[in-house]
């Protein structure tokens, strides 16, 4: 297949992942943190190795306040539930996932409220509109760092600000940025960072990881076994066995740092440009083909996204044809993210998402438009 859904997860997996899994699966895979025997410290390390690789790439200080997670709806969910109570108010964007809108939506329970910023209708969102509305008690802002319908990127450096200036803690979706963005914690001013394994890292399904900053107290989402304090009945404050109940997902934690290791040589800003020229040459062409619209921005503010639709087929249609009859994967329909559909004027139909990759070439961009007009002409 000619795969171009990097945005759900990337694809091809790397040859030494699968290996650096095996040989942990079949060589030494004990369990981290439970156990003093070789097998265990060694499946400890290893998994450490990862956690300071993850803080070098976010440039996080501490590896310990990183917390692996099964997936980043897992690590949204942690850190929005974890810093948020009763009584506080949240913003965020029209643009977000379902595992932002969501579990805001849920919140609503406790007594915690949020605001929806529109944005404009090719995702952009202005950061005057989320200063106007800070009330007193805004706890957080969270917003993605691009969208993963339109590609769109935020202005992060300009809300941390305002977040900062605010005394508001500022919370951001990495789903699609992390890997082929430059997101610095510190360098931006994050506060909390959600984030996948299995996208622009490269690493397999199942992993996902969310940072915290230093000095901020965060709930627990699960209790249960650490490894430590054993005869205490209550979860341990610890960054980030605390946080970390139960056993972890380490084979696949130690394959995510083959895929970090690679994203760290070539460079998430690397990659990026790479991406950005992968879809300005796609688009150059859907632009000269007037029975496609292309939603969002121009390629320079976006990640590897190309959104669009036909005259006359719908997404889902074209999606499964294009799978189907010239074996090109993309996602087409709404993406979780209804509401950004709203937003760019998609409601009712929906769109097709091309979301490429570092291992996407310009020949792949051919062999779709070529697709594209097999299909309309038919
Ligand atoms: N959130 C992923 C996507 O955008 C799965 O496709």
């Amino acid at each position: 297949m000619i795969y171009l859904d990097n945005g759900a997860t990337s694809f091809p997996k790397l040859r030494g992942m699968v290996r650096a899994m095996e040989e942990c699966l079949l060589t030494y895979c004990g369990n981290p943190g439970r156990s003093g025997h070789y097998m265990s410290m060694r499946t400890g390390e290893e998994v450490y190795k990862v956690r300071k690789q993850i803080g070098s790439l976010i440039g996080a200080r501490n590896p310990e306040r990183i917390i692996f997670t099964k997936n980043t709806t897992e690590a949204l969910n942690l850190g929005l539930k974890g810093v948020v109570k009763g009584g506080d108010h949240v913003i965020t964007s029209s643009m977000e996932h379902n595992s932002v809108l969501r579990p805001l939506k849920a919140l609503e329970k406790k007594g915690v409220s949020h605001s929806i910023i529109r944005a404009g209708t090719d995702g952009t969102v202005n950061p005057l509109d989320v200063e106007k509305a800070i009330r007193p008690n805004t706890r957080l802002i969270v917003i993605t760092a691009a969208s993963n319908v339109t590609g769109t990127k935020m202005p992060l450096a300009e809300l941390a600000g305002i977040a900062r200036k605010r005394g508001i803690l500022f919370m951001v979706d990495g789903a699609q940025g992390v890997g082929n963005m430059m997101l610095d914690v510190n360098k931006i001013g994050i506060d909390i960072f959600a984030a996948p394994g299995h996208k622009g890292l490269l690493g397999p399904q199942g992993t996902g990881f969310l940072y915290v900053r230093p000095n901020l107290e965060l709930e627990f989402l699960t209790e249960g076994g650490t490894g430590t304090d054993s005869k205490s009945r209550l979860q341990p404050k610890d960054f980030p066995d605390g946080y970390e109940a139960g056993t972890i997902n380490s084979p696949s934690i130690i394959g995510l740092g083959v895929g970090t290791s690679f994203v760290e040589k070539i460079g998430p800003e690397v990659i990026g440009i790479f991406e950005e020229e992968l879809i300005t040459y796609l688009e150059e062409d859907l632009y000269n083909m007037n029975f496609i619209r292309v939603y969002g921005p121009k390629p320079k503010k976006k990640t590897g996204i190309t959104l669009f639709n036909m005259d006359g087929v719908g997404p889902e249609e074209l999606t499964d044809t294009l799978g189907k009859e010239y074996g090109i994967a993309v996602r087409g329909g709404f993406h979780c993210a209804g509401l950004a559909h709203k937003t760019i004027g998609t409601w009712n139909s929906g769109a097709v998402r091309v979301s490429v990759g570092p291992f996407n070439r310009k020949k792949d961009m051919k062999y779709l438009v070529d697709a594209l007009w097999k299909i309309y002409r038919n």
